[in-house]
């Protein structure tokens, strides 16, 4: 059964695919950002005890339920539910994870559609086209749609070829170039004037802004964002990985990759924002904040490209190219999801599901840009801070009290026969079952009314 549903190929074909899916807007443009305006290095510290303590222990949860079952999550959580009660709200859970998954897509399409025409901009500069050059990177309506559409299009492509074709042999090609192109990018930005102080912001921490609540609580919200948590897309891709594997290791690999990562983007973004600063270009606000979010990307780095002359178009072409691979290997991870579910719930072949869904989905941003000044952050804010914990608390629920114990050991030992004299297994059991879902629901609290 399990290879008739697909299965990644090997450890390195999983760990790309995960890290694929972990490793996109989130890390490159979101964490380097809060960093910065953060305390510096002292965020980066409460980022790192965050996402090992309580980020990775939740990416095991859906791991381990998807092996278990393989199958998506409504068909998982039933599996797992010991009674008719239990396995109607696990559905639930599971069906809700799933459209949450494909609204996070419609509002990500959208700025991954903007970071390819920021790339396309760079070449049609180098082609001396500047009217087009201007266009590509002026907001506007023909322009969202245009490339928002584009990137479906991508990732429609790449998911209708299935998991190993598709997901696993792209992510293993895509996620090298991507690190590759990071380093590149990291180097040549330190060598520049005014790098230095970023370094120096970056690496300095500001323990007083670090240990506020907020701060705390936005770390968090960053470390489930990034290792796409709380949708059920980790817990599918779990779902195609084979009995022997070591899900504890692979886990941890994952998580490793996803924080290397961010801690690289910060080595770029925050001493570029600096070197920005020495050509000229305004990186503080009225208050003295330094400018972050989408001013950042979409305004201050180009003005840096700008001042840079020549160099300066193939650092840009550069950037928003490794900004739009990253967020190929994340949107198709979320597409999966829905897709993943009606194939084997409804039976529909992958090409019909893809295609209907992935349809779906830019029709869903289409309305977001059309309405653009009034959906475009609320449905940010309802899918990432309020549904991805609601729908993390209840993964860790369903992994710590209502699977029973002796069966998700087993499952655990099936790849790795010691299992039950780690570390791993001292801690992880009573962490998912009360650790994970206190903090997640005080999270939510504070979301609420904080
Ligand atoms: N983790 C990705 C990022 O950092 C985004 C992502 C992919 C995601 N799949 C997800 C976020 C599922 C939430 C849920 O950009």
């Amino acid at each position: 059964m399990a290879s008739a549903r697909g299965e990644f190929s090997s450890r390195f074909g999983f760990v790309m695919a995960a890290a694929g899916s972990a490793v996109g807007l989130g890390n490159i443009w979101g964490f380097p950002t809060q960093a910065a305006s953060n305390g510096g290095a002292a965020f980066l510290l409460i980022y790192l005890v965050l996402a090992f303590t309580l980020a990775y222990p939740a990416l095991m949860a859906e791991l381990i339920i998807g092996r278990h079952a393989h199958a998506n999550a409504v068909n998982a959580l039933r599996l797992i539910s010991p009674n008719s009660q239990l396995r109607n709200i696990g559905a639930a859970t599971g069906i809700i994870g799933f459209i949450v998954a494909s609204l996070i897509l419609s509002f990500y399409a959208i700025v991954a559609g903007w970071m390819i025409a920021f790339c396309l901009s760079s070449l049609a500069n180098l082609l001396g086209l500047s009217d087009l050059a201007a266009w590509l990177t002026t907001f506007g309506l023909p322009r969202n749609v245009l490339f928002m559409g584009i990137f479906i299009v991508f990732t429609i492509g790449i998911i209708s070829a299935g998991v190993r074709e598709g997901i696993e042999r792209w992510s293993a090609r895509l996620m090298p170039a991507l690190l590759a192109t990071l380093f590149l990018l990291v180097a040549y930005v330190l060598t520049l004037d005014g790098a230095m102080e970023g370094l120096r912001v970056y690496l300095l921490p500001d323990f007083e802004r670090a240990l506020s609540p907020t701060l705390i609580i936005a770390a968090l919200g960053a470390a489930f964002f990034s290792l796409s948590l709380g949708v059920g897309t980790m817990l599918i891709y779990g779902s195609y990985i084979n009995d022997d594997e070591n899900l504890p290791v692979v886990g941890g690999l994952v998580t490793l990759v996803d924080i290397l990562i961010a801690v690289m983007a910060g080595f770029l973004v925050i001493p570029a924002m600096y070197v920005a600063l020495h050509n000229g270009v305004d990186i503080f606000t009225a208050t003295g904040e330094l400018i972050s979010e989408d001013t950042l990307i979409f305004t201050v780095l180009p003005e840096l490209f700008t001042t840079m002359g020549f160099a300066g178009i193939i650092v840009s072409f550069t950037f928003f190219f490794l900004m739009s691979i990253a967020a190929l290997t994340s949107s198709i991870s979320m597409l999966e999801v829905p897709v993943a579910y009606v194939i084997e719930e409804h039976g529909l072949k992958r090409k019909t599901a893809v295609f209907s869904i992935g349809g779906a989905i830019a029709l869903a941003s289409g309305v977001i840009l059309l309405n653009f000044e009034s959906l475009f952050g609320l449905v940010i804010a309802f899918t990432t801070r309020y549904s991805q914990p609601l729908l993390g608390f209840m993964f860790c629920i369903y992994a710590g009290w209502v699977w029973h114990r002796d069966q998700l050991l087993q499952e655990l030992r099936k790849g790795s026969p010691e299992v039950e004299h780690t570390l791993f297994w001292k801690i992880w059991p009573w962490y998912v079952k009360l650790v994970c879902p206190v903090i997640i629901l005080g999270i939510f609290m504070h979301s609420l009314w904080g």
